[in-house]
């Protein structure tokens, strides 16, 4: 039986909170801190400071019975621990590589606060040979005689799906170098039932980038593909679907559209091509799937100017503005980029998104009358000359075409993420173009190229 009580969480983000929250429904006593102090009062008062399904009542419940607290003094949080899971942001330097310097001042805070043995997991994504830096950090900062261990268990939980992804894990990664910091996280985890890769931290730290790498590399592949699809008159939903039911290729992250976002895969492949270069290894395949999600934006924007001809002074509803579904998370979310260009070629958009208006918000204020914010889907439709979809919310599948085409100023969707059944479309009278599939155009404008 393991000898650990406590586990402190370090930093209470998107990975952090779900993964603290996660540990006490499991029935462990939890601690979690941050440096932001306002974050810490919000998660005590029982709020997420971010929009995550199913995070809220578990947050709420496991507060309230005593399992778990939070403490904006990081020292206390660590004196409380035996494992210290560590959260905190490695965010983009200008180069490319990963900002580490959150990870080196809470390793810091640790060593100032070493109590007794601690087995210090890192969680937060980083480039291989982190732990290495961090064990030589503990040794400087609290001296060779502390005692510790460090490990590497990297996080695959997506933003959206946090809850369900760290109860349902479809593997446990875990790198150590001790038989104590081995035993300690496998029990740690043996309620969850889920496969468990042993190895050492090097090796777990690579898997993590890799992983979300290969991610990206699926995701590049199938828009190559949709653009000879496009340019042939295929259809890359059809093409995803015979080549994903091969176990070797796998039907997962094979949806063609604008491009992959977010906080992670932009982020984790820059950082991971980084480092084979310091390395001397050739990343090239990887700087070729930066280089395809780069022209995604174009594209899309080229595809809206050849159903639309001229932009200036055109309305347009922009539905979806997350990086994708079930997140109010912006960062590095297409929809930045389109709406840049679409208000530099002089339309006039109407934005909506069940989540993320509030983020957008701050980036374009609603300071002119061609930038305006809808209370709804329908609302932002409404006048428009084309409704252009850039995240694959459930709503906008649902949406009752019929009734859209009683309010659109025209009948004209683009559909960035191929989540719409074209043939619906149709049959309530719109023009549907979507990435890599035939569009749909009226026989009128047959022969003027639809790309
Ligand atoms: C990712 C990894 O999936 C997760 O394991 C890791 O822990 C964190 O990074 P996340 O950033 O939450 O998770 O989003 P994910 O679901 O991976 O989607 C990333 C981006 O790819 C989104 O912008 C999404 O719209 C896009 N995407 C995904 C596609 O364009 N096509 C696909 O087929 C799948």
């Amino acid at each position: 039986m393991a000898e650990f009580k406590t586990i402190g969480v370090l930093g209470l983000g998107h990975v952090g909170l779900p993964t603290a929250v996660g540990f006490a429904e499991l029935g462990y006593q939890v601690i979690g801190t941050d440096s932001d102090a306002k974050k810490v009062e919000t998660i005590a008062q029982g709020k997420s400071p971010f929009y995550e399904p199913e995070l809220e009542p578990l947050l709420q419940k496991n507060l309230a019975a005593g399992r778990f607290r939070v403490t904006s003094d990081v020292g206390e949080a660590v004196r409380a621990s035996d494992i210290l899971f560590v959260c905190v942001g490695t965010p983009q330097r200008p180069d490319g590589s990963a900002d580490l310097s959150q990870v080196e001042a809470v390793i810091r805070t640790v060593a100032e606060n070493l109590n007794g043995y601690k087995l210090i997991v890192e969680k937060s994504t980083v480039p291989v040979q982190t732990a290495q830096w961090i064990k030589r950090t503990l040794i400087r900062y609290a001296g060779s005689n502390a005692t510790f261990d460090v490990a590497s268990n990297p996080e695959f939980l997506r933003e959206g799906t946090a809850v369900h992804d760290f109860f349902h894990p479809d593997r446990i990664v875990i790198g150590v170098e001790s038989e104590r910091a081995k035993e300690w996280l496998l029990e740690l985890y043996r309620p969850l039932n889920a496969p468990v890769v042993v190895t050492d931290l090097n090796t777990a730290e690579i898997i993590k980038h890799a992983a979300n790498s290969f991610l990206a590399l699926k995701i590049s592949f199938i828009n190559m593909v949709a653009d000879l699809c496009e340019a042939t008159g295929a259809d890359v939903v059809k093409v995803a679907e015979g080549i994903g039911l091969d176990p070797r290729i796998g039907k997962h992250f094979l949806q063609a559209g604008v491009g992959y976002g977010g906080y992670c895969l932009p982020k984790d492949l820059k950082a991971f091509i980084h480092i084979a270069e310091e390395h001397n290894v050739d990343f090239s395949l990887l700087k070729e799937v930066e280089r395809i999600n780069e022209a995604r934006v174009d594209r899309f924007v080229r595809k809206v100017q050849k159903a639309l001809w001229v932009l200036k002074d055109k309305t347009l509803a922009i539905w979806g503005l997350a990086f994708k579904p079930n997140t109010d998370d912006i960062r590095e979310a297409p929809s930045l980029k389109i709406i840049r260009r679409l208000l530099d070629e002089g339309a006039n958009l109407r934005l909506y998104d069940p989540a993320a208006m509030a983020n957008v918000r701050q980036v374009f204020p609603e300071d002119s009358p061609r930038l305006v914010y809808c209370q709804s889907a329908l609302k932002a439709a409404t006048g428009a000359h084309a409704i252009l979809l850039v995240t694959e919310w459930d709503e906008f599948k649902q949406m009752d075409w019929n009734w859209l085409r009683q309010v659109v100023a025209l009948p004209i969707v683009i559909d960035g993420r191929n989540c719409l059944d074209p043939a619906r479309l149709q049959e309530a009278g719109f023009e549907y173009y979507g990435m890599g599939r035939p569009s749909i155009a009226p026989a009128q404008v047959v022969g003027v190229s639809s790309g």
